[in-house]
């Protein structure tokens, strides 16, 4: 049995203070390979412009550590933000990766958002689609791809060397847990995954996606495999699946849904790509009328 200690990356946080995002680069101080986790493409819905500034924080970051990016990669299909990734891309390199559940995505939103025959639904937008198991190395620290559905049938998380990244899964121990109401979502499915990300190591450091700083608190973003099981709001040791299945289904039919669903979903599932212009040469989104949310 391998007993020696866990290697570890260090882990650069960004946070997204709009939409309550956490971007990570994570990277071996050895070798400088690095990758960028969950990357924020600034966006003004009243006004319909994008901005790269957040993004660019994160990319100087990367230019002053010398740090040779070889992976941008997506815990999912976010509906809460648009991605970076392409335009990170430009800047740093790497490869573009999400999980392969993001063919199902792409195939329901295909439907909901009315697309043509030229948007392919085969993940074809990103550099490469992850499955479970797979491993994507970043110099001496090992990487590991864990599947993590139940927020969305693509989710996953990415452990590097001591350090998970566990994507819509956990939030912070007082923040709790990620809806499971969007199509593809399943809180049972959720709960399963949560508990084999329980079983890493007690020490794990625990990285997640998004604060919203309960009670007023300073956003946070890493806590650990332990203060998880231990202090949880959702699902700590001994909360059985059928009452996590049930606080969540009572807690998702009470939130709304998300301020750029419409146009981050679109985006995200072109791997963070605008739609191809019209004739104008304008980029558009589609807003399906009386398909999302509850009738009001
Ligand atoms: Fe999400």
């Amino acid at each position: 049995m391998n007993t020696d200690p866990p290697v570890k990356p260090s882990v650069t946080p960004f946070f997204h203070a709009p939409t309550g995002t956490w971007s990570y680069v994570v990277a071996d101080p050895a070798s400088r390979a690095a990758a960028v986790i969950d990357p924020v493409l600034d966006y003004d819905w009243r006004s319909g412009r994008t901005g790269t500034k957040s993004a660019d924080a994160l990319a100087a970051h990367c230019a002053n550590e010398r740090l040779e990016v070889a992976w941008i990669l997506e815990t999912h299909a976010h509906a809460d933000h648009l991605s970076a990734a392409p335009h990170l891309k430009s800047r740093l390199g790497g490869r573009i990766a999400i999980g392969r559940g993001i063919l199902q995505v792409q195939a329901t939103f295909k439907r909901i958002f009315g697309l043509g025959a030229d948007f392919a639904a085969d993940g074809s937008q990103f550099d490469a689609l992850l499955a479970d198991g797979d491993r994507i190395h970043l110099g001496a620290i090992p990487g590991h791809v864990i599947a993590a559905p139940g927020h969305t049938s693509d989710s996953v998380a990415y452990l590097f060397g001591d350090a998970l990244f566990v994507g819509d899964t956990v939030f912070m121990p007082d923040g709790g847990s990620a809806r499971c109401d969007f199509p593809g979502g399943d809180a049972a499915e959720l709960y399963r995954t949560v508990q084999r990300l329980y079983a890493l190591p007690a020490e794990t450091r625990v990285f997640v996606c998004h604060d919203y700083s309960p009670g007023g608190r300073e956003p946070r973003c890493e806590t650990t495999v332990a203060a998880q099981r231990e202090g949880n709001i959702h699902v700590r040791d001994g909360v059985s699946e059928a009452s996590f299945v049930e606080m969540r289904r009572t807690r998702d039919a009470t939130l709304d849904v998300p301020n750029l669903i419409i146009p981050s979903v679109q985006a995200n599932i072109r791997a963070g790509r605008l739609p191809p212009p019209d004739a104008d040469g304008v980029s558009y989104f589609k807003v399906p009328l009386n398909v999302l949310g509850r009738p009001l």
